[in-house]
């Protein structure tokens, strides 16, 4: 009931908006932007501690690469079990970060879908402030912003430019509920935003996003390049062409190329098990997700614990409870199985990355070590669209936002601060 497409069923309960619920905590979405404080219902909170508790641990043999550790399993489990606490950490979140639910209705091809969402949005004092989208990915959520929202809003002098961000968590994600029927892609959840931006009045608008933000922000800006002024994506991936991967075989490809392609190839071959599993039989490995929620944290902390820079942090089990539990609360399903409709969307093929659509509004990108797209080069970039200008750093990773945010911070400033290349002198009139 969640993702009504109907047109009648619209009219029937757009009224009624309280239709629209979350498990496990108390959300309401109505037809306009509405605050919204986290308040998960104690008693689950308890079952989930006391699951974690009894959680058994798998007989270890002393391999290595293929998933979290023993120590991680027992670190998280007792840290979870004698100390998490999730009043606290719920009282931070709500502290920091000012959230919002509402339901957006994009009109996808005749199809009017509504769509709850949970979103983050911090306006800035500064008149000449730029709204900026921010988009999440896997296996993180909306708290990817964390570190970084404060500055986009009130930077520390006025030769940077200001922004309002808004931090939507994609639906199956946080606070977002998932669909209730499949069909909801990258496609989808553009319109969704693009919806939710000119609902809180940013018809022109910028984003900036990794991983699946990196994905939806090139189909968005393809598809609205009327209301998308410009991007930075942390995660511009291009699949690499047989030609390319004949070149680095007969040792023509550059050093950049090179790196790139071996990036790719061992993420693909050492640790991509998860998305295979996630882009064809995300139910499986549901049941025991949803059953489990310390199975739950180490199926994403394995991820997470590949794409940082261990020179810059370490995940605390704390961190990878919260994060965790952004799946955990209103079930995995919904964000598992995201990777599925990426896929139908053309975006992932098999093992590989597939092929996303041309973005021809001004684009930067920016690339990280421990990253997949590291080191990939300006001319294959601009195989998926106009791609201006690429920022390669020496250290950092895949959670450029919560992890290096004075790098990333950077880059944003520097880039949408350029108004004529960046085409952000149209936020000036
Ligand atoms: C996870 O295990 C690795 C290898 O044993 C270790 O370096 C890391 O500190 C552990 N992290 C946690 C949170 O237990
Ligand atoms: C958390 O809050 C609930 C009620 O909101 C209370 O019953 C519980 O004792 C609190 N737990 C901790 C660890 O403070
Ligand atoms: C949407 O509706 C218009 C007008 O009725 C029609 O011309 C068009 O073919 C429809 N598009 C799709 C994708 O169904
Ligand atoms: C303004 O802040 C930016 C970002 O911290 C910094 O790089 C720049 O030097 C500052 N400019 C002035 C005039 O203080």
């Amino acid at each position: 009931m969640i993702l009504l497409h109907v047109i009648t069923f619209c009219t029937i309960f757009c009224a009624a908006a309280d239709i629209f619920s979350l498990p496990n905590i108390g959300a309401t979405f109505g037809n306009s932007p509405t605050p919204f404080e986290i308040h998960v219902d104690r008693d689950f909170i308890e079952d989930t501690r006391q699951r974690v508790a009894y959680s058994r641990a798998p007989v270890f043999i002393g391999a290595n690469g293929e998933g979290p550790s023993n120590e991680n399993f027992t670190n998280v489990r007792d840290y979870w079990a004698n100390e998490y606490d999730w009043n606290m950490t719920e009282a931070s979140i709500n502290k920091k970060l000012q959230q919002f639910t509402t339901i957006v209705e994009p009109v996808i091809e005749n199809d009017t879908y509504l769509v709850p969402l949970h979103f983050v949005h911090h306006h800035s004092p500064r008149e000449d402030a730029i709204p900026l989208l921010f988009i999440h990915g896997w296996p993180g959520s909306f708290l990817e912003v964390s570190n970084i929202i404060n500055s986009l809003t009130n930077p520390p002098n006025g030769s940077v430019p200001a922004f309002h961000v808004v931090a939507p968590s994609i639906p199956g994600f946080g606070f977002s509920p998932a669909p209730q029927r499949p069909g909801f892609g990258p496609t989808e959840a553009s319109y969704a935003f693009n919806a939710l931006m000119c609902q809180l009045g940013y018809k022109k608008y910028v984003i900036q996003g990794g991983d699946f933000g990196g994905v939806i922000l090139r189909f968005q800006a393809h598809l609205f390049p009327e209301n998308v002024v410009s991007v930075l994506s942390n995660f511009w991936i291009i699949q690499p062409t047989e030609n390319d991967i004949r070149r680095l075989a007969e040792g023509l490809a550059t050093p950049d190329e090179a790196t790139y392609i071996n990036i790719l190839e061992t993420y693909i071959n050492q640790a991509s098990g998860y998305r295979i599993m996630q882009q064809t039989q995300p139910l499986t490995a549901t049941f025991a997700l949803s059953d489990s929620p310390l199975g739950n944290a180490m199926w994403i902390y394995a991820l997470m614990a590949e794409v940082i820079d261990p020179a810059i942090m370490a995940w605390t089990p704390e961190e990878i409870i919260t994060w965790s539990m952004m799946y955990y609360i209103q079930g995995p399903y919904g964000g598992m199985r995201f990777y599925k409709e990426v896929a139908n969307e053309g975006a992932l093929e098999g093992l590989d990355f597939g092929t996303l659509p041309l973005v021809e509004v001004p684009v930067a990108i920016s690339q990280f070590p421990y990253d997949i797209t590291y080191c990939m080069p300006l001319d294959w970039a601009r195989r998926g669209g106009n791609v201006i200008k690429r920022n390669v750093h020496s250290h950092g990773g895949h959670f450029a936002a919560y992890e290096v945010p004075d790098l990333l911070l950077r880059d944003i400033w520097e880039w949408f601060g350029d108004k004529e290349v960046s085409g952000t002198k149209a936020f000036l009139s």
